[in-house]
C-alpha cells in the first residue's frame, strides 16, 4: 500500500527525473555547430573595442551601455558604414570622446563591427520561442 509519504517521495522523485532529463537535453543538444571565428583584424578590433569601453556607452544585440546607440548593423546601415564609423572615431559626438587611433586600429574595429553586422539582427523581429524555452533566432550567417 502506498500511503501518503511514500507518495510524496515518487512525485519528488518524478520531479527530479524530469528536472535532470530536461537539462540534459537542454545542455548536451548543440544546434550552432561551425560558428565563425573572427580574423585577426577583427579580433584586435574587439580588443580595441573592449579596452576602450565602447560597450559602456553602445549595445551589441541591445547589450551594453545606453548612452549612445546599439551598433550591432551600424555596417550595413545605408548611409552608414567604415566611413561613417572612422568619422564618429575622429571627431567624437555628444558624449562620445574623440579616439586617437591609427588608421590600422580604425580598420580593425571597422572589421570587428563588419563581422558582428555579418551574424544577426538588432532588433530581432524574427525572434521565434521554442517549446525548449530557447529563442529561436534568426541569423544572417546560417542557411
Ligand atoms: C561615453 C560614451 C561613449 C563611448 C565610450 C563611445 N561612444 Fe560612440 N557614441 C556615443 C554617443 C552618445 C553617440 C551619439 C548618439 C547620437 O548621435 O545621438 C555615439 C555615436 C557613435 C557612432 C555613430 C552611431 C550612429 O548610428 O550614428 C559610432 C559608430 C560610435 N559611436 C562608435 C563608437 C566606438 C567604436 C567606440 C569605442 C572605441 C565608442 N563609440 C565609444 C557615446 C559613446
Amino acid at each position: 500500500m502506498i500511503n501518503r509519504g511514500n507518495k510524496n517521495i515518487l512525485v519528488l522523485l518524478f520531479l527530479v527525473t524530469v528536472f535532470c532529463v530536461y537539462n540534459l537535453v537542454i545542455y548536451t543538444h548543440n544546434d550552432r555547430e561551425n560558428p565563425i571565428k573572427l580574423n585577426s583584424d577583427a579580433l584586435r578590433g574587439q580588443q580595441l573595442w573592449q579596452n576602450n569601453n565602447c560597450w559602456s556607452c553602445h549595445q551589441v544585440y541591445g547589450l551594453g551601455g545606453y548612452l549612445g546607440p546599439d551598433l550591432t548593423n551600424i555596417y550595413s546601415i545605408p548611409n552608414k558604414g567604415p566611413q561613417y564609423i572612422k568619422a564618429f572615431l575622429n571627431s567624437g559626438v555628444k558624449s562620445m570622446p574623440k579616439f586617437e587611433f591609427s588608421d590600422t586600429e580604425k580598420d580593425d574595429i571597422v572589421a570587428y563591427l563588419k563581422y558582428i553586422d555579418s551574424t544577426g539582427y538588432y532588433p530581432n523581429y524574427e525572434a521565434k520561442f521554442k517549446a525548449t524555452g530557447w529563442v529561436e533566432l534568426k541569423y544572417k550567417n546560417e542557411k
